[in-house]
C-alpha cells in the first residue's frame, strides 16, 4: 500500500464541499448587514432546539459561556458545589470555577471514560448543587441512572452536550434531560461553525429568560439592565453557516459511525484496546479513541506514517497548575488517571476517504 499523509483533522473538506451555500448564505447577511440578533440566529435557534427537541435554545458565542451562563441561570454561585469529571475539556471545569462554585470531581469508569454513575452519591454533600455530566467523545452518559440520583438527591442538572449533538441515551437525544443543557459549535465539532458559536438548551421558560437575559448586559430592554450580565451572543454570519450545516448533522453522524464501527471491527492489534461506546446509548463519535500503553512511541510510529493523532486529554483537570487550590493529588482518581496516560485518539471525521480509513487500520494493525 503506498504511503499516505492523513491530519488529524481536516475541516477545510467540509467547507470545500459546501462553498457555494455557505457564500449563499454569508451574502444574505451581508445583504442585510444586520450582525447581532438577527433573523439566522433566531431561525438557528428554533431549528437547533426543534432537532433535540427542547423548547427553548439560546444562541450564546461559545460552548464555554453556555456552560457558565446555564450555571449562573440556574443560581449557581459561591458555597456551591457542582459535581463532574475530570477527564473532560478546560472549559467544563472553567465555568463551574467562573460561578464562584467548586468542582468536585467524580472518576470515570474503566471502559467509556464516562463519569462512574456508581460513584456519585458518594460525593454528594449538603452543598451539591448541580451535576454536570460530559457526553465525551460523542458518547453520552447513561442518562436515565443520572436522572434518578438527582431527582432522588433534589440536584439540578446540567449538561454538557459540546461533544454529543445527536446522540441518544436511553433511547432519547442528549440535552433533553438536563435542567439546562450546552452545546458548543466549536469549528472542529460535529457541528462547528467557522469561529466561536454555542446555545443553551432547556425546556423551563423562567431559565430561558434569565440567559437570555445574562447573554445581553441583563438588559429586559434597550439600555434598562434587570441583572449584571454579559455580552455572549450567537453573531449571525456563525448562524446562517450553522443554518447551513445542520441540515447535514444526521448524515455527518452516520458517517463518523460507519468509520468507528470500521475502525473497531479491523483493528486488531493486542497492543491496542478501545474506549467502547455505553451499552445504553447511541454514540456520535465526536472522536475514536483507543488506549495503549507505550503511546508515544505509538504516536510516533503513526505520524512517521503520515497518520495524525490527538490527545484527548493528556493532564486531568485535577492535576492542573491552575485548579492546585482544588487540592486534589495524584492518586485521587485513579482510572481518570490511569486512563489519561493510555489514550489517544485517532483521524475521524465525515470528509476520511475509504482509502484512507483503510490505510489508517492498516498502519495501526502493523505496529
Ligand atoms: C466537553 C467540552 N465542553 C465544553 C467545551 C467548550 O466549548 P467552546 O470551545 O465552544 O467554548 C468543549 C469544547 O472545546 C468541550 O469539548
Amino acid at each position: 500500500m503506498s504511503s499516505l499523509t492523513i491530519p488529524f483533522m481536516d475541516i477545510k473538506r467540509q467547507y470545500t464541499l459546501l462553498s457555494p451555500e455557505i457564500h449563499a448564505a454569508l451574502q444574505r447577511v451581508f445583504d442585510r448587514s444586520l450582525f447581532i440578533l438577527g433573523p439566522e440566529g433566531k431561525d438557528f435557534e428554533k431549528e437547533f432546539s426543534q432537532y433535540i427537541g427542547v423548547k427553548h435554545g439560546i444562541g450564546v458565542n461559545s460552548g464555554t459561556d453556555a456552560l457558565h451562563l446555564a450555571l449562573l441561570a440556574a443560581g449557581i454561585g459561591k458555597g456551591d458545589e457542582v459535581i463532574t469529571v475530570s477527564n473532560t475539556a478546560i472549559p467544563t471545569v472553567s465555568a463551574i470555577i467562573a460561578t464562584g462554585a467548586q468542582p468536585v470531581f467524580v472518576d470515570i469508569d474503566e471502559k467509556t471514560a464516562l463519569i462512574d454513575c456508581d460513584k456519585i452519591e458518594s460525593k454528594i454533600t449538603a452543598k451539591t448543587r448541580a451535576l454536570l455530566p460530559v457526553h465525551l467523545y460523542g458518547n453520552p452518559v447513561p442518562m436515565k441512572k443520572i436522572m434518578e440520583i438527582t431527582s432522588k438527591h433534589n440536584i439540578l442538572v446540567v449538561e454538557d452536550c459540546a461533544q454529543a449533538h445527536g446522540a441518544l441515551s436511553n433511547g432519547r437525544t442528549v440535552g433533553t434531560f438536563g435542567h439546562l443543557s450546552c452545546f458548543s459549535f466549536y469549528p472542529t465539532k460535529n457541528l462547528g461553525a467557522f469561529g466561536d458559536a454555542g446555545m443553551i438548551l432547556t425546556n423551563d421558560d423562567n431559565l430561558a429568560k434569565k440567559v437570555t437575559l445574562l447573554r445581553q448586559y441583563g438588559e429586559e430592554k434597550r439600555y434598562h439592565t434587570v441583572m449584571n450580565g454579559f455580552n455572549s451572543r450567537l453573531d449571525e454570519l456563525q448562524a446562517a453557516i450553522l443554518l447551513v450545516k445542520l441540515k447535514y448533522l444526521p448524515q455527518w453522524n452516520k458517517q463518523r459511525k460507519e468509520i468507528a464501527e470500521q475502525y473497531s471491527k479491523c483493528i486488531k492489534n493486542p497492543k491496542i484496546t478501545f474506549i467502547q461506546e455505553t451499552t445504553t446509548g447511541y454514540s456520535v463519535h465526536h472522536l475514536f479513541v483507543m488506549r495503549t500503553k507505550n503511546r508515544e512511541d505509538f504516536r510516533h510510529y503513526l505520524q512517521s506514517n503520515g497518520v495524525g493523532t490527538a490527545i484527548h486529554y493528556p493532564i486531568p483537570l485535577h492535576l492542573q497548575k491552575a485548579y492546585t487550590n482544588l487540592r486534589y493529588k495524584e492518586g485521587d482518581l485513579p482510572i481518570t488517571e490511569t486512563i489519561m496516560r493510555e489514550i489517544v485518539s485517532l483521524p475521524l471525521f465525515p470528509e476520511l476517504t475509504e482509502d484512507e480509513v483503510n490505510y489508517i487500520i492498516n498502519v495501526v494493525n502493523k505496529y
